[in-house]
């Protein structure tokens, strides 16, 4: 089968097209057909090996696993002798996290990895495309900081990958939402719910006097000092982006602030609280609360690109490979 395979860690061009040996599913496996696979900016910095203290989970110094991609939708076309979850012609979402392998052909997984039905209302890509963004806004939101109807949250970086989610979802949970993007992307987060935006190129949110409940830096360009004066007494900055001086801050405000810093990392969730986030999920695309905001689209092949575009930090929601 076809793969990208990456030995080292570095620029887009670690990435290879390769021919590599198709899985062949054990007992308690299922043989996956990938159609769709997302590629993100988290994988960008997984293909660097960057924070370097990361390595301690994907590899110190080189990727434990050699064939990258986080996500993935496709179909079942072989299942192990005893495997009771799934059946051949299922069509399935996985999310694989630090284990890779979603950048080709085909994949197995155990029955009991990270894997639900595929929403039925969506294609595979926009199926793939939505896993990532998603599970990290709903962590983020509903249990970091335990968002509900009325809190007013300001969401920085609103047009990508987790902003578009995050919109969305926070709408969902009852929430007043203030965007915050660039001028081409205001009538988009409008369109997916944003009661307010603001147009970072041209004005800063911490010049008017609003406060928030919840700042969701979700492309780790604010810092907490920053926004502190904007935060409400009680107030909570999410952070999706692993930075020491988030730790820190995370650790110093715990023991001494009312207002409360939060990272945490989607992909160390346990793989029962995945599952069930996914199924959480796929009610509310099925009721159609929750859409997928697709950019473009690259052939496995063109992985490199795909990953040269991902990392200027400009998309528009989600990048996918279209592999079968
Ligand atoms: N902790 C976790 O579990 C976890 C999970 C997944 C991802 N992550 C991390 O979360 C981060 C975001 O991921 P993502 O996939 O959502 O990113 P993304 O989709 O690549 O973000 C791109 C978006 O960011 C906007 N943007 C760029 N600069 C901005 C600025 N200064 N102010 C406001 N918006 C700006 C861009 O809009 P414009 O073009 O208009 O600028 C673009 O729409 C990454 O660092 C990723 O590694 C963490």
């Amino acid at each position: 089968m076809k793969a990208i395979v990456q030995e080292k860690y570095g620029n887009p061009d670690v990435l290879h097209y390769k021919e590599v040996e198709k899985p062949k599913p054990k007992e308690n496996e299922i043989l996956i057909k990938i159609y769709s696979s997302s590629v993100t900016a988290a994988h960008c910095a997984m293909r660097k090996g960057k924070p370097i203290f990361g390595r301690l989970v994907i590899g110190l110094t080189k990727p434990k696993f050699s064939i990258p991609g986080t996500d993935l939708a496709g179909e079942i076309v072989e299942v192990g002798k005893d495997v009771n979850k799934f059946k051949v012609g299922d069509q399935i979402i996985a999310a694989t996290d630090a284990g890779g392998g979603c950048y080709a052909e085909y994949i197995s997984l155990s029955e009991y990895d990270v894997i639900i039905a595929k929403p039925n209302n969506m294609n595979f890509d926009e199926a793939a495309a939505i896993i990532e963004g998603a599970t990290t806004a709903l962590s983020f939101l509903r249990d970091s900081a335990k968002i509900t109807i009325g809190k007013k949250i300001l969401i920085n970086g609103a047009s990508g990958s987790i902003g578009t989610a995050a919109v969305q979802l926070a709408k969902y949970f009852g929430a007043e939402v203030t965007a915050v993007c660039s001028s081409n992307n205001i009538d988009l987060v409008k369109s997916i719910g944003a009661d307010y935006t603001i147009d970072y190129t041209k004005e800063n949110f911490n010049n008017d006097k609003k406060k928030y409940d919840i700042i969701f830096d979700t492309v780790g360009k604010l810092t907490f000092k920053e926004s502190k004066n904007s935060l409400t007494q009680n107030g909570i900055f999410l952070s999706p982006v692993l930075r020491i001086s988030i730790l820190l801050q995370m650790l110093i405000s715990s023991k001494f602030s009312k207002r409360k810093v939060i990272f945490s990392a989607t992909g160390l969730r346990k793989p029962n609280q995945k599952i069930k986030d996914l199924i959480f999920l796929k009610e509310l695309i099925e009721n159609n609360k929750l859409v997928t905001v697709l950019d473009k689209k690259y052939k496995l092949e063109e992985t490199t690109k795909a990953h040269e575009y991902v990392e200027k930090g400009h998309k528009r929601g989600n990048v996918v490979l279209a592999i079968a």
